[in-house]
C-alpha cells in the first residue's frame, strides 16, 4: 500500500507525541532540579548535568564563565533540536550501547546472560583536591538492571587548562562480561562546523600533517599494529572549532590518548551537527572478558582546549608535559654522541675507545653506543641476527661493556647503550631456547619487520626476562648513564602462547610493557632513556612517563627534520625531543647543528672526518648551546613562520620570565633570490623593555651580518619584526635575545 505524504506526516507526528509523553513522565524538561557539575581550569569549563532521568550529560565545554549559575542555562540557547534528539543521550557523558544511544558508543558490552543493552545512569560524584591546582573528579555511574558500573575520572589542571580523562569498568553479575568497546572518554563538542587535523607518516616520515572539515558520519583514527603503533597514524590530533585555528587565532582542542598499543578515536559529526570524539584502546580483535568484581582501568585520553590558537595550546601542553608527566621533565638532559651512522655494526673495543676520545673533544657529555654490541653465536654484525642475544660480542668486546663504561669515564665522558628487549631474531639462542615466548602464529609461516620478531610481554617470564637485559647491564655497570631503548618491530600473527584468552592479547602486550618500565623507574628512577621506535614509532605520553626524550624520526635530513619537529612541537616540548646532527641531507654541519639544538642536541658523525673549522664550529656551538639549553627546554615555544608557507622558517624559544629568547631561522627553499624579505615578527617578549640581539652558533671566520650593538623596544620587534637576513649565503640564522638592563 502506497502512503500518501499525509498520512506519513501524521504517524511521524503520532511518533513524536508518543516520544514526549515518555520523556514528560520521566520529567525530562524539569530543569530546575537539574544538578550542574562544572569542571573549571583557568581560561575553560567543561560542565556535566545530571537530569531528573539521571543521565549525565555533557552540555558545555568551552571558554569559562563568571557566574556559574549560568552554565544550566546553556543548553536552552541552542535550537539544533530540530525534529528532536530522539534518542534524549546524544550528548551522553559516557554513551552506551544497546539501549536508548543509537550512536557510536564509548562502551558496548554482552552482559553475563548474554544481553547487549546498557544504560548508565547517574550514582553519585566526588571530587578531590590532589595538589595544588589539579583537582579529580569522579562520576559513577550504575546500570539499573544490571549490576554493572562505570566511573568516569577528570583530572583537571588548572593553571594548564589540560584534562585526563579516563573510566574504570567493573561489574558484579553473575558470570563474565565481555567489553566489546571500552574507551576511556567521550566528549560532545558544539560549533558552526569542525576541522580536524590530524597525521600519517612512515618510517622517516614522521608527522606528515592533514587538514579537513569533517563531515557527517565517523572519522575513525587508529593503528592495529601492537608495538610500533604510530608508524602510520599517531593518537595527537587537533579539532579546530567553528573556522581552521592559526597560530595565534581560534578555538582548538588537541586530543591525545596516553597509551602505546592499539588505540582508536572516532570523531563523529551527528545528525544534530555537533561532534562526539570518543577515544581508547582500541577494541580490534580485543573484546574483553571481565570477571566479576575485576576492574578495567582504560588509560587517560589527554586534552587542552585554547582560544587563542595552536600556539598557546601548545604552550599550555608542553608546560603541564614537564611539570606532570614527562620523565624529569624539569630536569637536565645530555648532550651526546652516537656511533650509529658513524659505525653502523662495523666497530670494535679499539674504534669505540677512539670514538670516547672524540667525545670528549668534541665537548659534548656523553657517548652512546648503539646497534651492534652484543650477541655470539650469531653475532649482530648485521639486523638479521643476534637480536635477543644480550652478552657482550666476544670478538668486537673481548673486554666487556664495563671496560668501555671505565674508559669513558677516563675521558671525562658517560657512557649510555642501544638495547631493543622486546625483539627477538629467529636466528638467536633465545629464539632457540624460547620459541614460546615469541609472538607468532603456531600453524603459520613468520612474517617479519626488520628480520624479527615480538616478544611475547603477557607472559610474565619474558617481563622479567626483559626487564632483567636492563637490569643486568645496570648491575654489571652502575656507572651506566644512558639507555637508549628500541622497538623496530610491528605484531604480525598476533598470537601468545601463554594466554588463554588471545583477545586480551594486545591489551596484556602494553600491561606487561608498562610493568616492566614501572619496575625499572622503581630501580633506577632517574637514568635518562631515550624512547625509539625506528623513529618516533612510538612517541605518546603514557610512554614518556618513564623516558625522559624521544627520537623523533631516523630522518635527520635537517630540512626534513624541521618539519618534522614542527609538527611535533605542537604536542611535546624541546626537552623531550632527541635531535642528533648526522651526515643526512646536503646542508652544511651549521644548519644541521642548528636545527638538532632546537631541543636536545646530541652527534652522529664521524668528528674524525671533520675538517678543522667544521670541527671548530661544532665546539663553539656546543658552548652556545649550553648558553642558551635552558630557554629551550623550559621557556615557551613560538613558532613565527611556518616552513609549509615561507621560504624562512621561523621559531623561537623565550624565557619564562620574558628576560631572554633564542630565535631559529631557517632558508627553506632554495629556488632563485629566496630570503627573509620582511622582518619575522617575534612574540612573548614584554612590548615596553628593550632588547639586543646578537648572532650566535657562528661559522669560524664568518662575520655576523647583525648589529648587535642596536637595541629596539618589544613593541617593535612584534609588531615590526626583526630581519634574521637568512639568504642563500647564510642559510640558517641562530638569535640570541636578550633584555637590556
Ligand atoms: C633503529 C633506530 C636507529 C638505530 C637502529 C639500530 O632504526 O631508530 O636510531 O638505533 O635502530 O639498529
Amino acid at each position: 500500500m502506497v502512503k500518501t505524504k499525509k498520512v506519513k506526516r501524521i504517524l511521524l507526528d503520532l511518533h513524536r507525541w508518543a516520544l514526549l509523553v515518555v520523556c514528560a513522565g520521566m520529567n525530562v524538561y524539569t530543569f530546575a532540579q537539574d544538578q550542574v557539575i562544572p569542571m573549571e581550569t583557568a581560561s575553560n569549563a567543561l560542565v556535566l548535568k545530571i537530569d531528573q532521568k539521571k543521565d549525565v550529560s555533557i552540555i558545555y565545554y568551552g571558554k569559562k564563565l563568571a557566574n556559574r549559575n549560568e552554565y544550566d542555562l546553556i543548553p536552552q540557547a541552542y535550537k539544533q533540536l530540530g525534529d528532536g534528539d530522539y534518542t534524549q543521550v546524544l550528548n551522553a557523558a559516557y554513551s552506551s550501547s544497546g539501549s536508548r544511544g543509537l550512536m557510536e558508543p564509548a562502551v558496548s558490552v554482552t552482559h553475563a546472560d548474554g544481553n547487549n543493552s546498557l544504560d548508565l545512569r547517574y550514582t553519585s560524584h566526588d571530587q578531590q583536591q590532589i595538589s595544588p591546582g589539579v583537582t579529580q573528579y569522579r562520576v559513577l555511574l550504575k546500570d539499573p538492571v544490571y549490576n554493572f558500573e562505570v566511573s568516569l575520572y577528570y583530572k583537571v589542571f588548572a593553571a594548564q587548562d589540560v584534562i585526563e580523562q579516563w573510566s574504570v569498568i567493573k561489574h558484579n553479575e553473575k558470570g563474565n562480561v565481555v567489553l566489546n568497546k571500552f574507551a576511556s572518554a567521550n566528549l560532545y563538542l558544539k560549533a558552526d562546523g569542525f576541522w580536524l587535523n590530524q597525521y600519517h607518516g612512515d618510517w622517516a616520515k614522521e608527522m606528515q600533517p592533514e587538514e579537513s572539515k569533517l563531515t557527517h558520519g565517523i572519522k575513525t583514527l587508529d593503528t592495529k599494529l601492537g608495538t610500533r603503533a604510530n608508524l602510520f597514524q599517531p593518537s595527537v590530533f587537533m579539532v579546530s572549532l567553528g573556522k581552521p585555528a592559526s597560530e595565534d587565532e581560534g578555538t582548538v582542542l588537541y586530543g591525545a590518548l596516553e597509551y602505546s598499543g592499539n588505540f582508536r578515536t572516532d570523531l563523529e559529526l551527528d545528525f544534530q551537527n555537533n561532534l562526539r570524539i570518543i577515544s581508547g584502546i582500541n577494541n580490534y580483535a580485543s573484546p574483553y572478558t571481565l570477571k566479576p568484581a575485576e576492574e578495567f582501568v582504560t588509560p587517560a585520553f589527554l586534552y587542552v582546549l585554547s582560544h587563542q590558537g595552536k600556539g598557546y595550546a601548545s604552550r599550555q601542553l608542553h608546560d603541564w608535559a614537564r611539570s606532570y608527566k614527562l620523565l624529569d621533565g624539569q630536569g637536565d638532559r645530555l648532550t651526546l654522541l652516537n656511533n650509529w651512522e658513524a659505525t653502523y655494526f662495523d666497530f670494535n673495543e679499539s674504534k669505540l675507545k677512539e670514538l670516547l676520545k672524540d667525545t670528549k673533544k668534541l665537548g659534548v657529555d656523553l657517548f652512546l653506543l648503539d646497534d651492534g654490541w652484543f650477541a655470539n653465536k650469531y653475532p649482530r654484525n648485521g639486523d638479521t641476527a643476534g637480536l635477543g642475544d644480550w652478552q657482550e660480542n666476544k670478538t668486537k668486546l673481548p673486554n666487556g661493556i664495563s671496560t668501555l663504561v671505565k674508559e669513558a669515564g677516563n675521558n671525562g665522558v658517560k657512557f649510555g647503550i642501544w638495547v631493543e628487549p622486546e625483539m627477538v631474531n629467529p636466528k638467536s639462542e633465545l629464539y632457540e631456547k624460547h620459541p614460546d615466548w615469541v609472538v607468532k602464529q603456531p600453524a603459520r609461516a613468520e612474517h617479519y619487520f626488520r628480520n624479527q620478531l615480538v616478544l611475547d610481554l603477557a607472559n610474565p617470564q619474558v617481563q622479567d626476562f626483559v626487564f632483567g637485559v636492563i637490569d643486568n647491564l645496570f648491575t654489571k655497570n652502575p656507572d651506566l648513564a644512558y639507555i637508549k631503548w628500541d622497538c623496530n618491530a610491528v605484531i604480525f600473527n598476533a598470537h601468545s602462547a601463554y594466554l588463554k584468552n588471545q583477545s586480551h592479547f594486545f591489551i596484556e602486550y602494553m600491561r606487561g610493557l608498562y610493568t616492566v618500565l614501572k619496575k625499572i623507574r622503581a630501580k633506577y628512577p632517574t637514568v635518562p632513556m631515550m624512547l625509539c621506535s625506528g623513529g618516533g614509532g612510538r612517541v605518546d605520553y603514557a610512554a614518556l612517563q618513564y623516558f625522559t626524550e624521544y627520537w623523533p624520526s631516523d630522518n635527520t635530513d635537517p630540512l626534513e627534520r624541521i618539519f618534522i619537529q614542527w609538527e611535533y612541537s605542537y604536542f611535546y616540548p624541546a626537552v623531550a625531543g632527541a635531535n642528533h646532527v648526522t651526515d643526512w641531507g646536503k646542508q652544511p654541519i651549521k644548519y644541521r647543528t642548528d636545527v638538532a639544538m632546537m631541543g636536545k642536541l646530541g652527534f652522529d658523525i664521524v668528528v674524525s672526518h671533520l675538517n678543522e673549522k667544521d670541527l671548530l664550529y661544532c665546539q663553539n656551538a656546543i658552548k652556545d648551546y649550553q648558553s642558551f639549553k635552558q630557554i629551550v627546554w623550559k621557556g615557551d615555544l613560538y613558532r613565527l613562520a611556518s616552513p609549509r608557507e615561507s621560504a624562512v622558517a621561523s621559531l623561537s624559544y623565550v624565557s619564562k620570565d620574558r628576560s631572554s629568547a633564542v630565535m631559529f631561522n631557517y632558508l627553506v627553499n632554495s629556488r632563485y633570490g629566496q630570503g627573509s624579505s620582511y622582518p619575522v615578527k617575534l612574540k612573548g617578549l614584554e612590548a615596553a623593555s628593550t632588547y639586543r640581539l646578537s648572532e650566535i652558533s657562528l661559522y669560524p671566520g664568518v662575520n655576523s651580518l647583525i648589529d648587535s650593538q642596536k637595541v629596539y623596544s618589544g613593541q617593535f620587534l612584534m609588531e615590526i619584526g626583526f630581519n634574521p637576513l637568512v639568504n642563500s649565503g647564510r642559510t640558517s640564522v641562530v638569535l640570541k635575545v636578550e633584555k637590556v638592563k
